[in-house]
């Protein structure tokens, strides 16, 4: 049977390609949606991508993932730096979880700098522009054919 990858994105992501682009660039998340898609089907992967501006809703996907996908790419946004509750719902999810952020957090500010998800993450992708969650889902597809 086919795995699922969910990639679950949070607030402010649904302005991809609008907001700020000399940070996030001009993509938008429909065409993260078909890169991915279309690397996932190379990869023998389907793929199911989420946004909510919501930090429940969030929760309740990552709750849904756990029947629904064998792993996790999450961009959550500013709740990156915030959400304890993100972390937890992440703890309760077995498969591989992988954080993803367009822009080189590190490189900015330093409330950008702490991630209550890496707590979790197997891997952290940063600074790579959209082209992260494609890397993401590289790794996730080697770590599930060794499973
Ligand atoms: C982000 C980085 C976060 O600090 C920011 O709040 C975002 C996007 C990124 O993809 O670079 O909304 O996660």
């Amino acid at each position: 049977m086919t795995k699922t990858v969910h990639i679950l994105n949070g607030p402010n992501l649904n302005l991809l390609g609008q907001r700020q682009p000399e940070i996030y660039g001009r993509e938008t998340l429909a065409d993260v949606e078909a890169a991915c898609a279309a690397l996932g089907a190379t990869l023998g992967l389907q793929v199911r991508l989420m946004q909510s501006n919501h930090e429940g809703a969030i929760v309740d996907q990552i709750h849904a993932a756990r029947h629904e996908a064998a792993a996790i790419i999450i961009n959550p946004g500013a709740l990156t730096h915030t959400s304890v509750a993100i972390l937890d719902a992440l703890n309760a999810f077995e498969g591989p979880v992988f954080e993803v952020h367009i822009s080189n957090v590190h490189k900015r500010e330093s409330f950008r700098h702490h991630s209550f998800v890496s707590l979790r993450a197997e891997g952290v992708i940063a600074g790579l522009g959209t082209e992260g969650y494609q890397a993401a889902l590289r790794r996730i597809a080697t770590l599930l054919a060794a499973t």
